[in-house]
Protein backbone atom coordinates (compact mmCIF):
# COMPACT_ATOMS: atom_id res chain seq x y z
CA UNK A 1 0.00 0.00 0.00
CA UNK A 2 2.88 2.40 1.18
CA UNK A 3 4.79 1.73 -2.12
CA UNK A 4 1.69 2.30 -4.21
CA UNK A 5 1.12 5.74 -2.89
CA UNK A 6 4.81 6.62 -3.47
CA UNK A 7 4.81 5.36 -6.62
CA UNK A 8 1.77 7.61 -7.16
CA UNK A 9 3.95 10.46 -5.84
CA UNK A 10 6.62 9.65 -8.19
CA UNK A 11 4.24 9.67 -11.04
CA UNK A 12 2.83 12.80 -9.93
CA UNK A 13 6.18 14.50 -9.98
CA UNK A 14 6.85 13.41 -13.11
CA UNK A 15 4.09 14.91 -14.72
CA UNK A 16 4.04 17.84 -13.32
CA UNK A 17 7.97 17.78 -14.23
CA UNK A 18 6.90 17.40 -17.91
CA UNK A 19 3.60 19.44 -18.05
CA UNK A 20 6.44 22.64 -16.96
CA UNK A 21 8.80 21.46 -19.80
CA UNK A 22 5.89 21.07 -22.21
CA UNK A 23 4.15 24.74 -21.19
CA UNK A 24 8.17 26.25 -21.97
CA UNK A 25 7.84 24.55 -25.22
CA UNK A 26 11.40 23.14 -24.02
CA UNK A 27 10.59 20.47 -26.98
CA UNK A 28 14.23 18.84 -26.30
CA UNK A 29 14.13 18.65 -22.59
CA UNK A 30 10.37 16.67 -23.30
CA UNK A 31 11.86 14.28 -25.12
CA UNK A 32 14.95 13.87 -22.95
CA UNK A 33 12.51 13.11 -19.98
CA UNK A 34 10.60 11.11 -21.65
CA UNK A 35 13.00 8.92 -22.39
CA UNK A 36 14.22 8.78 -19.05
CA UNK A 37 10.50 8.01 -17.88
CA UNK A 38 10.25 5.13 -20.77
CA UNK A 39 13.46 3.33 -18.43
CA UNK A 40 12.24 4.27 -15.16
CA UNK A 41 8.98 2.53 -15.93
CA UNK A 42 9.36 -0.29 -17.81
CA UNK A 43 9.60 -2.45 -15.20
CA UNK A 44 6.87 -1.59 -12.94
CA UNK A 45 4.23 0.20 -15.33
CA UNK A 46 4.90 -1.27 -19.17
CA UNK A 47 1.61 -0.07 -20.30
CA UNK A 48 2.85 3.39 -19.52
CA UNK A 49 6.12 3.24 -21.03
CA UNK A 50 4.64 1.63 -24.04
CA UNK A 51 2.84 4.26 -24.74
CA UNK A 52 5.62 6.91 -23.63
CA UNK A 53 7.96 5.21 -26.05
CA UNK A 54 5.44 5.53 -28.99
CA UNK A 55 4.88 9.03 -28.65
CA UNK A 56 8.69 9.42 -28.60
CA UNK A 57 8.72 7.38 -32.18
CA UNK A 58 6.28 9.31 -33.12
CA UNK A 59 8.09 12.64 -32.60
CA UNK A 60 10.69 10.98 -34.72
CA UNK A 61 13.18 14.10 -34.78
CA UNK A 62 15.85 12.40 -33.17
CA UNK A 63 18.24 9.28 -34.25
CA UNK A 64 17.87 6.66 -36.63
CA UNK A 65 14.20 5.34 -36.51
CA UNK A 66 13.37 7.42 -33.20
CA UNK A 67 15.50 5.31 -30.63
CA UNK A 68 17.00 7.88 -28.11
CA UNK A 69 19.88 7.62 -26.68
CA UNK A 70 21.50 9.68 -24.07
CA UNK A 71 24.48 11.01 -26.00
CA UNK A 72 22.04 12.27 -28.48
CA UNK A 73 20.83 15.56 -26.12
CA UNK A 74 24.97 16.25 -24.56
CA UNK A 75 26.13 19.00 -27.02
CA UNK A 76 29.75 17.84 -27.95
CA UNK A 77 31.46 20.58 -25.02
CA UNK A 78 34.55 21.41 -27.58
CA UNK A 79 34.72 24.78 -28.09
CA UNK A 80 36.92 26.00 -31.37
CA UNK A 81 37.63 23.23 -33.97
CA UNK A 82 35.19 22.22 -36.67
CA UNK A 83 33.46 18.93 -35.89
CA UNK A 84 35.76 16.70 -37.48
CA UNK A 85 35.91 13.98 -34.75
CA UNK A 86 33.16 11.53 -35.95
CA UNK A 87 33.61 10.22 -39.66
CA UNK A 88 30.11 11.34 -40.56
CA UNK A 89 30.64 14.90 -39.60
CA UNK A 90 33.54 15.29 -41.25
CA UNK A 91 32.45 15.46 -44.52
CA UNK A 92 29.02 17.53 -43.67
CA UNK A 93 30.85 21.31 -42.23
CA UNK A 94 33.16 22.88 -43.79
CA UNK A 95 35.00 26.14 -42.11
CA UNK A 96 36.39 29.89 -43.50
CA UNK A 97 38.12 31.23 -41.16
CA UNK A 98 37.96 35.45 -42.20
CA UNK A 99 38.82 36.84 -39.04
CA UNK A 100 42.08 37.91 -40.50
CA UNK A 101 39.92 40.49 -42.57
CA UNK A 102 37.72 40.03 -45.56
CA UNK A 103 36.38 42.83 -47.85
CA UNK A 104 33.28 44.02 -47.87
CA UNK A 105 30.40 42.46 -50.46
CA UNK A 106 29.40 44.90 -53.19
CA UNK A 107 25.48 44.85 -52.60
CA UNK A 108 23.07 46.87 -52.86
CA UNK A 109 22.57 49.60 -50.25
CA UNK A 110 18.99 47.67 -48.91
CA UNK A 111 20.74 44.46 -48.73
CA UNK A 112 24.16 46.03 -47.38
CA UNK A 113 21.95 47.47 -44.33
CA UNK A 114 20.06 44.09 -43.61
CA UNK A 115 23.49 42.64 -43.37
CA UNK A 116 24.32 45.21 -41.05
CA UNK A 117 21.61 45.39 -38.70
CA UNK A 118 21.95 41.32 -38.56
CA UNK A 119 25.98 42.51 -37.03
CA UNK A 120 25.04 45.50 -35.18
CA UNK A 121 22.33 43.44 -33.52
CA UNK A 122 24.67 41.17 -32.08
CA UNK A 123 27.35 43.69 -30.94
CA UNK A 124 24.49 45.92 -29.01
CA UNK A 125 22.97 42.17 -27.67
CA UNK A 126 23.04 43.77 -24.35
CA UNK A 127 20.41 47.03 -25.18
CA UNK A 128 18.22 44.54 -26.77
CA UNK A 129 17.89 42.29 -23.67
CA UNK A 130 17.91 44.93 -21.31
CA UNK A 131 14.16 45.30 -23.50
CA UNK A 132 13.88 41.67 -23.46
CA UNK A 133 14.35 41.64 -27.35
CA UNK A 134 16.87 39.08 -28.50
CA UNK A 135 18.75 39.49 -31.81
CA UNK A 136 18.34 37.55 -35.15
CA UNK A 137 18.67 34.19 -34.78
CA UNK A 138 17.74 33.19 -37.81
CA UNK A 139 18.01 34.52 -41.45
CA UNK A 140 18.05 33.05 -44.91
CA UNK A 141 19.75 34.84 -48.15
CA UNK A 142 18.07 34.31 -51.43
CA UNK A 143 18.83 34.90 -54.71
CA UNK A 144 20.84 33.89 -57.84
CA UNK A 145 23.77 32.24 -58.45
CA UNK A 146 27.12 34.07 -57.81
CA UNK A 147 25.66 37.58 -56.41
CA UNK A 148 27.44 37.01 -52.70
CA UNK A 149 25.29 34.88 -50.08
CA UNK A 150 28.00 32.55 -49.24
CA UNK A 151 30.41 35.33 -49.25
CA UNK A 152 27.89 37.71 -47.53
CA UNK A 153 27.61 34.79 -44.35
CA UNK A 154 31.23 34.80 -44.42
CA UNK A 155 31.57 38.39 -43.47
CA UNK A 156 28.90 38.43 -41.19
CA UNK A 157 30.60 36.17 -39.41
CA UNK A 158 33.88 37.73 -39.60
CA UNK A 159 32.55 40.76 -38.46
CA UNK A 160 31.33 38.98 -35.97
CA UNK A 161 34.59 37.80 -35.17
CA UNK A 162 33.65 34.08 -35.60
CA UNK A 163 34.73 31.28 -38.42
CA UNK A 164 31.71 30.39 -40.55
CA UNK A 165 30.94 26.79 -40.21
CA UNK A 166 28.95 25.29 -43.75
CA UNK A 167 26.75 22.27 -43.81
CA UNK A 168 27.14 21.78 -46.99
CA UNK A 169 23.13 20.21 -47.56
CA UNK A 170 24.40 18.55 -50.72
CA UNK A 171 26.47 16.27 -49.08
CA UNK A 172 24.17 15.58 -46.37
CA UNK A 173 21.56 14.29 -48.69
CA UNK A 174 23.89 12.93 -51.18
CA UNK A 175 26.57 10.22 -49.20
CA UNK A 176 24.89 9.66 -45.85
CA UNK A 177 21.43 8.29 -46.88
CA UNK A 178 19.86 6.59 -43.98
CA UNK A 179 22.03 8.28 -41.59
CA UNK A 180 21.81 11.57 -42.27
CA UNK A 181 19.04 12.63 -39.64
CA UNK A 182 21.58 11.85 -36.72
CA UNK A 183 24.51 13.32 -38.58
CA UNK A 184 23.24 16.65 -39.35
CA UNK A 185 21.76 16.78 -35.55
CA UNK A 186 25.31 16.08 -34.36
CA UNK A 187 26.45 18.98 -36.48
CA UNK A 188 23.78 21.28 -35.69
CA UNK A 189 24.16 19.96 -31.44
CA UNK A 190 27.65 21.04 -32.19
CA UNK A 191 27.28 24.34 -33.71
CA UNK A 192 24.72 24.57 -30.79
CA UNK A 193 27.16 24.07 -28.34
CA UNK A 194 29.58 26.18 -29.75
CA UNK A 195 27.89 29.46 -30.62
CA UNK A 196 28.53 29.24 -34.04
CA UNK A 197 27.61 31.18 -37.09
CA UNK A 198 26.34 28.28 -39.06
CA UNK A 199 25.19 28.49 -42.70
CA UNK A 200 22.80 25.60 -44.11
CA UNK A 201 23.79 26.42 -48.34
CA UNK A 202 21.94 25.24 -50.21
CA UNK A 203 19.01 24.19 -48.37
CA UNK A 204 16.73 24.08 -51.12
CA UNK A 205 19.05 20.73 -51.78
CA UNK A 206 16.07 19.13 -49.37
CA UNK A 207 12.96 20.05 -51.26
CA UNK A 208 14.57 19.10 -54.53
CA UNK A 209 15.40 15.73 -53.61
CA UNK A 210 11.86 15.05 -52.57
CA UNK A 211 10.52 14.19 -55.83
CA UNK A 212 12.92 11.02 -55.27
CA UNK A 213 10.44 8.30 -53.55
CA UNK A 214 13.08 6.49 -52.43
CA UNK A 215 13.82 8.63 -49.79
CA UNK A 216 10.76 10.60 -48.51
CA UNK A 217 10.58 8.96 -44.78
CA UNK A 218 14.23 10.15 -44.11
CA UNK A 219 13.79 13.45 -45.97
CA UNK A 220 10.64 14.12 -43.88
CA UNK A 221 12.42 13.50 -40.67
CA UNK A 222 15.51 15.71 -41.84
CA UNK A 223 12.32 18.59 -42.54
CA UNK A 224 11.39 18.18 -39.44
CA UNK A 225 14.75 18.30 -37.47
CA UNK A 226 15.34 21.56 -39.50
CA UNK A 227 11.96 22.97 -38.47
CA UNK A 228 12.50 22.38 -34.78
CA UNK A 229 16.55 23.90 -35.02
CA UNK A 230 15.22 27.42 -36.90
CA UNK A 231 12.93 27.73 -34.67
CA UNK A 232 14.49 26.98 -31.13
CA UNK A 233 18.36 28.08 -32.30
CA UNK A 234 19.98 30.14 -29.10
CA UNK A 235 20.98 33.71 -29.70
CA UNK A 236 23.92 32.87 -28.77
CA UNK A 237 24.36 31.48 -32.37
CA UNK A 238 23.34 32.60 -35.57
CA UNK A 239 21.88 30.36 -37.90
CA UNK A 240 22.26 31.35 -41.95
CA UNK A 241 20.73 29.64 -45.25
CA UNK A 242 21.26 30.23 -48.64
CA UNK A 243 19.40 29.25 -51.67
CA UNK A 244 18.36 30.12 -55.11
CA UNK A 245 15.39 28.38 -55.51
CA UNK A 246 13.44 29.47 -52.73
CA UNK A 247 10.18 28.18 -54.64
CA UNK A 248 11.60 24.54 -53.73
CA UNK A 249 12.22 25.53 -49.86
CA UNK A 250 9.07 24.14 -47.68
CA UNK A 251 7.13 27.10 -46.44
CA UNK A 252 6.79 25.96 -43.34
CA UNK A 253 10.32 26.06 -43.01
CA UNK A 254 10.60 29.61 -45.03
CA UNK A 255 8.62 31.22 -42.32
CA UNK A 256 10.62 29.87 -39.57
CA UNK A 257 13.55 32.32 -40.96
CA UNK A 258 13.44 35.83 -38.69
CA UNK A 259 14.50 37.45 -41.58
CA UNK A 260 15.03 37.49 -45.46
CA UNK A 261 18.15 38.64 -47.18
CA UNK A 262 17.28 39.10 -50.87
CA UNK A 263 19.79 39.54 -53.19
CA UNK A 264 18.61 40.88 -56.62
CA UNK A 265 20.81 40.58 -59.77
CA UNK A 266 24.23 42.85 -59.72
CA UNK A 267 23.64 46.84 -60.27
CA UNK A 268 26.16 48.68 -62.75
CA UNK A 269 27.67 50.05 -60.06
CA UNK A 270 28.62 47.10 -58.33
CA UNK A 271 29.95 45.60 -61.71
CA UNK A 272 32.51 48.31 -62.11
CA UNK A 273 33.33 48.25 -58.31
CA UNK A 274 33.94 44.81 -59.03
CA UNK A 275 35.92 45.27 -62.43
CA UNK A 276 37.98 47.93 -60.42
CA UNK A 277 38.69 45.59 -57.24
CA UNK A 278 39.30 42.23 -58.97
CA UNK A 279 42.17 43.59 -61.34
CA UNK A 280 43.50 44.59 -57.90
CA UNK A 281 47.17 45.39 -58.64
CA UNK A 282 46.81 45.52 -62.13
CA UNK A 283 44.35 48.25 -62.07
CA UNK A 284 46.79 51.02 -63.02
CA UNK A 285 47.24 49.21 -66.15
CA UNK A 286 43.55 48.31 -67.42
CA UNK A 287 42.64 51.46 -66.19
CA UNK A 288 41.62 53.21 -69.52
CA UNK A 289 39.57 50.01 -69.80
CA UNK A 290 37.62 49.74 -66.96
CA UNK A 291 34.39 51.56 -68.57
CA UNK A 292 34.58 48.83 -71.32
CA UNK A 293 35.21 45.84 -69.21
CA UNK A 294 32.49 47.07 -67.20
CA UNK A 295 29.90 47.74 -69.97
CA UNK A 296 30.35 44.43 -71.78
CA UNK A 297 30.55 42.76 -68.40
CA UNK A 298 26.99 44.25 -66.93
CA UNK A 299 24.20 42.15 -66.44
CA UNK A 300 26.41 39.32 -65.69
CA UNK A 301 26.92 37.68 -61.65
CA UNK A 302 30.02 39.52 -59.44
CA UNK A 303 30.97 35.41 -59.62
CA UNK A 304 31.35 35.53 -63.24
CA UNK A 305 32.86 38.81 -63.28
CA UNK A 306 35.76 37.97 -60.87
CA UNK A 307 36.40 34.55 -63.21
CA UNK A 308 36.89 37.17 -66.12
CA UNK A 309 39.33 39.79 -64.99
CA UNK A 310 41.09 37.26 -63.19
CA UNK A 311 41.38 35.37 -66.57
CA UNK A 312 42.78 38.91 -68.53
CA UNK A 313 45.09 39.01 -65.30
CA UNK A 314 46.76 35.78 -65.88
CA UNK A 315 47.16 36.47 -69.99
CA UNK A 316 48.50 40.11 -68.30
CA UNK A 317 50.96 38.61 -66.31
CA UNK A 318 52.38 35.92 -68.66
CA UNK A 319 52.75 38.73 -71.14
CA UNK A 320 50.23 37.36 -73.52
CA UNK A 321 49.87 40.60 -75.41
CA UNK A 322 49.02 44.00 -74.80
CA UNK A 323 46.45 45.58 -72.60
CA UNK A 324 44.20 46.39 -75.57
CA UNK A 325 44.43 42.73 -77.20
CA UNK A 326 43.90 41.08 -74.01
CA UNK A 327 40.59 43.63 -73.18
CA UNK A 328 40.00 42.60 -77.28
CA UNK A 329 40.29 39.23 -76.68
CA UNK A 330 37.89 39.17 -73.66
CA UNK A 331 35.05 41.67 -75.05
CA UNK A 332 35.26 39.20 -77.86
CA UNK A 333 32.96 36.70 -75.97
CA UNK A 334 30.83 39.09 -74.51
CA UNK A 335 30.33 41.48 -77.43
CA UNK A 336 28.52 38.34 -79.07
CA UNK A 337 25.80 38.23 -76.10
CA UNK A 338 24.95 42.32 -76.77
CA UNK A 339 22.39 43.73 -79.21
CA UNK A 340 23.66 46.00 -81.73
CA UNK A 341 21.83 48.50 -79.76
CA UNK A 342 24.03 47.66 -76.77
CA UNK A 343 27.58 47.58 -78.90
CA UNK A 344 26.46 51.32 -80.60
CA UNK A 345 25.82 52.42 -77.08
CA UNK A 346 29.50 50.94 -75.50
CA UNK A 347 31.13 52.47 -78.45
CA UNK A 348 29.56 55.61 -77.85
CA UNK A 349 30.42 56.02 -74.31
CA UNK A 350 34.05 54.74 -75.06
CA UNK A 351 34.34 57.21 -77.67
CA UNK A 352 33.09 60.17 -75.64
CA UNK A 353 35.63 58.78 -72.92
CA UNK A 354 38.10 60.51 -74.97
CA UNK A 355 40.75 57.42 -74.73
CA UNK A 356 39.90 55.39 -77.51
CA UNK A 357 40.53 56.15 -81.00
CA UNK A 358 37.52 54.89 -82.90
CA UNK A 359 40.15 52.62 -84.84
CA UNK A 360 40.65 50.70 -81.11
CA UNK A 361 36.57 51.17 -80.59
CA UNK A 362 35.72 49.91 -83.48
CA UNK A 363 37.61 46.77 -83.55
CA UNK A 364 36.45 46.08 -80.07
CA UNK A 365 32.44 46.90 -80.97
CA UNK A 366 32.37 45.51 -84.03
CA UNK A 367 31.06 49.38 -84.99
CA UNK A 368 31.98 50.91 -88.01
CA UNK A 369 34.05 54.22 -87.49
CA UNK A 370 31.56 55.87 -89.63
CA UNK A 371 29.13 55.21 -87.37
CA UNK A 372 31.08 56.71 -84.36
CA UNK A 373 32.30 59.45 -85.63
CA UNK A 374 28.66 60.10 -86.73
CA UNK A 375 27.42 60.27 -82.84
CA UNK A 376 30.49 61.19 -81.00
CA UNK A 377 32.02 63.52 -83.22
CA UNK A 378 35.55 62.85 -84.81
CA UNK A 379 38.42 60.67 -83.45
CA UNK A 380 40.95 61.93 -80.59
CA UNK A 381 44.45 61.66 -81.73
CA UNK A 382 46.07 58.20 -81.18
CA UNK A 383 47.38 58.16 -77.61
CA UNK A 384 45.76 60.97 -76.10
CA UNK A 385 43.78 59.74 -72.60
CA UNK A 386 46.33 56.60 -72.59
CA UNK A 387 48.66 56.43 -69.56
N1 LIG B 1 28.61 40.88 -53.98
C1 LIG B 1 29.88 40.49 -54.19
N2 LIG B 1 30.91 41.26 -53.80
C2 LIG B 1 32.19 40.87 -54.02
N3 LIG B 1 32.51 39.70 -54.61
C3 LIG B 1 31.53 38.88 -55.01
C4 LIG B 1 30.16 39.23 -54.82
N4 LIG B 1 29.40 38.23 -55.31
C5 LIG B 1 30.23 37.29 -55.77
N5 LIG B 1 31.51 37.66 -55.59
C6 LIG B 1 32.70 36.87 -55.96
O1 LIG B 1 32.25 35.63 -56.48
C7 LIG B 1 32.59 34.57 -55.60
C8 LIG B 1 31.41 33.63 -55.47
O2 LIG B 1 30.35 34.25 -54.77
P1 LIG B 1 29.41 33.48 -53.75
O3 LIG B 1 29.92 32.10 -53.58
O4 LIG B 1 29.25 34.29 -52.53
O5 LIG B 1 28.07 33.43 -54.57
P2 LIG B 1 26.67 32.80 -54.12
O6 LIG B 1 25.65 33.88 -54.20
O7 LIG B 1 26.82 32.09 -52.84
O8 LIG B 1 26.42 31.79 -55.32
P3 LIG B 1 25.69 30.34 -55.34
O9 LIG B 1 24.23 30.59 -55.30
O10 LIG B 1 26.14 29.77 -56.65
O11 LIG B 1 26.22 29.59 -54.16
C9 LIG B 1 32.95 35.23 -54.28
O12 LIG B 1 33.87 34.47 -53.57
C10 LIG B 1 33.52 36.56 -54.73
O13 LIG B 1 34.85 36.43 -55.10
MG1 LIG C 1 26.83 30.09 -52.35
Amino acid sequence: MIAAIDDFKEIEKDFANLARLAADDAHDDVRLLLARLVRKYRQKRPELAAQLEQTLKNSQTRGVGGVLRRSDFAPTQTAGPTPVDSDSKLALVREFDDRQGLQQPLLSGAVQRQLESIVLERQESGRLSARGITPTRSAILVGPPGVGKTLSARWIAARLGKPLWVLDLTAVMSSLLGRTGSNMRAALDHAKANSAVLLLDEIDAIAKRRSDESDIGELKRLVTVLLQEVDQWPASGLLLAATNHPELVDPALWRRFEVVVQFGKSEPAAVTAAVRRFLADDLSTFAPWVEALSSSLEGQSLSDVQRAITALRRHWALQEGEPQRLVAQLLDDSMAALSKAQRLTLAIELAKSGRHTHQEISRLTGVARDTIRRHAGPSPRKGRGHK
